[in-house]
């Protein structure tokens, strides 16, 4: 079944471009020859890829919003995500609203998240909360955190609330991390019923009576200035699959799997024809700042995307990443040209890159793109 599918897609890329080429036809072209890409097909080429990125259109340039640090390090660890089959992590601060002001005490406090963007094909995979501890925190204590499931009516009705972690906190803790993918789940599946979490602190004492000493930070204070706060505040991060990551998984198939097992052997003694006409891999630099996108684009500046090109000359040899099919055609068409076409040069081993961007409200996000690079050409 695999088999089919895997095959298909590649039959998909064979001649016809895939998303790579949407890049190429936005920046590939010479700087002199950039004014003759009409705006018709420029804008084409823009929706094909930010339907990729799984937006809904071009994110307003905004006063980029500072990188949260956690981001920045799984940036650079490659987009290795900690919740697995997760593609994409996306950072969120506590929305304050006048809520805030019924929470006056410090061990006892609402959080609101606004996920209500996050893309519908989005599964959440794991939610991590991670709070700065508060300097003079010197007694054990712990944190309780809540999923306020039905927010309570004064005087009438308590809340209800599930409890999702329950985190101690040692004196000399930096930060301190609690889970809640339970709440990040819900408030995805059903966005209208996203009451926030609270968070409690209490000493680790036998009666577990509620933190007097400091703890974590959960307010401004008023000696702070925005950003030393953006820097400490809670920090909620969302890993989710999305549905093309998801499509793939379930697939069960990677590129490099299907490559090596196209990699039969060919014929040996095959024509020396000149290098450079061979199907091959050629660079291809894609910059982000010549399609113009380096305003919401945090990182990487540009990439490496490569591009396969070439003959396919008969005999198919080894290293030309060959099916059994394309040998056969290649065969077919060396006895008579006109019945088939040549076997094409095409990607036969892709491999994924990492993209920081902004999305339409001014969170940061990180992606696993799938498929970005050229990694091997083959003839199919
Ligand atoms: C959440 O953000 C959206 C914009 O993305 C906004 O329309 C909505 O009002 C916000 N909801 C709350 C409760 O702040
Ligand atoms: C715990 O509660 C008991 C009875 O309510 C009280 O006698 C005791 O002092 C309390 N202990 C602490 C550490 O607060
Ligand atoms: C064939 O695939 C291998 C592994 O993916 C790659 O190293 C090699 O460069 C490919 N051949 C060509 C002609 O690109």
């Amino acid at each position: 079944m695999t088999e089919i599918g895997g095959s298909r897609r590649i039959m998909r890329g064979a001649c016809a471009c895939a998303v790579v080429c949407a890049l190429v036809a936005l920046c590939a072209l010479p700087a002199g020859a950039r004014g003759a890409l009409d705006e018709a097909t420029r804008a084409a080429a823009e929706r094909q890829l930010l339907a990729l990125l799984g937006l809904p259109r071009r994110p307003p340039p905004a006063a980029p919003a500072p990188v949260p640090r956690a981001l920045r390090v799984l940036y650079d660890a490659r987009g290795a995500m900690p919740a697995p089959a997760a593609n994409t992590a996306r950072s969120y601060h506590h929305a304050p609203s006048r809520l805030d002001d019924r929470f006056p005490h410090e061990h006892r406090f609402r959080l609101y998240f606004n996920v209500t963007g996050v893309p519908g094909d989005e599964v959440a995979r794991g939610a991590d909360l991670t709070f700065h501890r508060a300097a003079g925190g010197a007694v054990a204590q712990r944190l309780l955190l809540y999923d306020v499931v039905r927010p309570g009516r004064r005087g009438r009705s308590d809340p209800i609330l599930r409890l999702l972690d329950s985190v101690p906190l040692r004196p000399g803790d930096d930060v301190v991390r609690a889970d809640a993918i339970g709440a990040a789940r819900r408030w995805l599946a059903e966005p209208q019923e996203n009451h926030g979490l609270l968070v409690r602190v209490i000493e680790q004492n036998e009666n577990g009576t509620d933190a007097r000493q400091p703890h974590v930070r959960v307010r401004r204070r008023a000696d702070e200035s925005e950003e030393e706060w953006r820097a400490l505040q809670p920090l909620l991060l969302v890993y989710t699959e999305d549905e093309r990551a998801r499509a793939a998984r379930e697939r069960g198939e990677t590129l490099l799997t299907r490559s090596k097992r196209a990699a039969r052997r060919g014929h040996r003694n095959h024509r020396r024809k000149e290098a450079r006409e061979i199907c091959q891999r050629r660079p291809l630099f894609v910059d982000f700042a010549d399609v113009g996108w380096s305003d919401w684009i945090v990182a990487p500046h540009g990439y490496d995307a490569y591009y396969c090109q070439g003959d396919c000359p008969f005999p198919l040899a080894d290293h030309l990443n060959g099916t059994n099919h394309a040998i056969v055609q290649t065969l077919v068409n060396s006895v008579n040209p006109a019945a088939v076409p040549k076997a094409c040069c095409v990607p036969t081993q892709l491999s994924s890159i990492s993209m920081l961007y902004m999305d339409e409200v001014n969170n940061v996000v990180l992606k696993n793109y799938q498929d970005m690079m050229v990694m091997g050409c083959g003839c199919r």
